[in-house]
């Protein structure tokens, strides 16, 4: 019984990341000596079937870093990435054109990442001519299916993307994600250029694409109000590192890491509805080439003491959820204001 209940589990693990990182070497100048930027710098992630996980984080914490590693598009420098149980950290030729399709990547600017050149039936068969053995009539039987899916018209087909708005737009570009069938969907930042009215019909149709189609979703974004109607859990990064990871509730209300409350407290709500939900903290994020000792929050941190100017602290448990502040005991029993 334990033992069915345990490999089930794993097979709903559709991705996890260990130990996760991407480091980028910079040459200062001619003759300058190289830097280490350490972009995403040690993540333990896991997402299963049908669920989403939103990452937050201020700018330059390494989100999309992480989404490139995520769908294969960039290769991480240490660590390992398993999708459906198998290690594609470092594929060949053949896992990558296995893999390639079972993950797949919605982008912030739907103005940018659609050929103006293209009408949109030939943008949403080319996934198919490229990957799959198709003929053209089962090509188009498919672009029609996915048009309605996501809430638009056949004759939509024979359109070039300059003729719709910013939310259609959107659309289509969620439809090319879907046409290879994903497992995966990694948003990075998908309704930040939308119009504030437009948002919520754009995040509707990915839950209720989700709901048909058991996607499991990475949902990246500045926007915590966001993040709020979508995920199931949030994982909070901060220079490279994760520093909170919990389900939405654990997070929303209950969060141990003095970052995360930072950055709720820069969220609009009932009580505070003039915030733009944005994340504007005080202090400046320090520079992923030369991170602080201890811990890298500390400067920016109403509760560092000695130790944290000093140890790293680790990400561990507490209280259900996983943190990393060396006073994450202390604040279940005062709370963080
Ligand atoms: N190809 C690259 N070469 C060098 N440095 C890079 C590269 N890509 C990202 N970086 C650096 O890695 C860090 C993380 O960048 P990333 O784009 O992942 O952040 P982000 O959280 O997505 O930020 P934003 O919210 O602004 O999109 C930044 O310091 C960035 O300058
Ligand atoms: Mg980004």
């Amino acid at each position: 019984m334990n033992l069915q209940n345990s490999s089930q589990e794993i097979d709903d693990v559709v991705l996890k990341t260990v130990n996760l990182a991407k480091y980028y070497n910079l040459k200062n100048g001619f003759f300058g000596k190289v830097q280490t930027l350490k972009a995403v710098n040690g993540v333990h992630l896991s997402l299963k079937t049908a669920q989403t996980l939103a990452i937050v984080g201020e700018s330059g914490s390494g989100k999309s870093t992480l989404a490139r590693m995520i769908t294969l598009i960039e290769r991480p420098t240490l660590g390992q990435l398993f999708l459906q149980g198998q290690d594609v950290s470092n594929p060949n030729r053949s896992t990558l054109k296995q893999f390639r399709p079972f993950v797949q990547m919605i982008f912030q600017n739907p103005y940018g990442s659609l050929n103006p050149r293209h009408k949109i039936g030939n943008l949403l068969a080319e996934p198919l001519k490229i990957n799959t053995p198709l003929k053209l009539s089962e090509r188009r039987e498919k672009v029609i299916t996915m048009l309605g899916k996501v809430g638009l018209r056949p004759e939509h087909a024979q359109r070039y993307p300059h003729m719709f708005s910013g939310g259609q737009r959107q659309r289509i570009a969620i439809a090319r994600a879907l046409m290879l069938n994903p497992k995966i969907v990694v948003a990075d930042e998908p309704v930040s250029a939308l119009d504030v009215s437009v948002r919520a019909q754009v995040l509707n149709l990915m839950a209720s694409l989700q709901q048909e189609l058991k996607l499991s979703y990475i949902f990246i974004s500045h926007d915590l109000t966001v993040v709020k109607h979508i995920a199931d859990s949030v994982a909070v990064l901060y220079l490279g590192k994760i520093v909170e990871h919990g389900t939405k509730d654990q997070i929303f209300s209950g969060a141990l890491h003095p970052y995360t409350h930072a950055l709720l407290a820069s969220t609009p709500s009932v009580d505070n509805p003039k915030q733009s939900g944005r994340i504007v903290l005080k202090g400046e994020m320090p520079s992923p080439l030369a991170p602080p000792p201890g811990c890298t929050f500390h400067k920016r941190c109403p509760y560092a003491t000695d130790i944290c100017t000093k140890m790293i602290p680790e990400l561990r448990p507490v209280n259900g959820h996983q943190v990393s502040c060396h006073h994450a005991e202390k604040f279940v029993q005062t709370g963080l204001k």
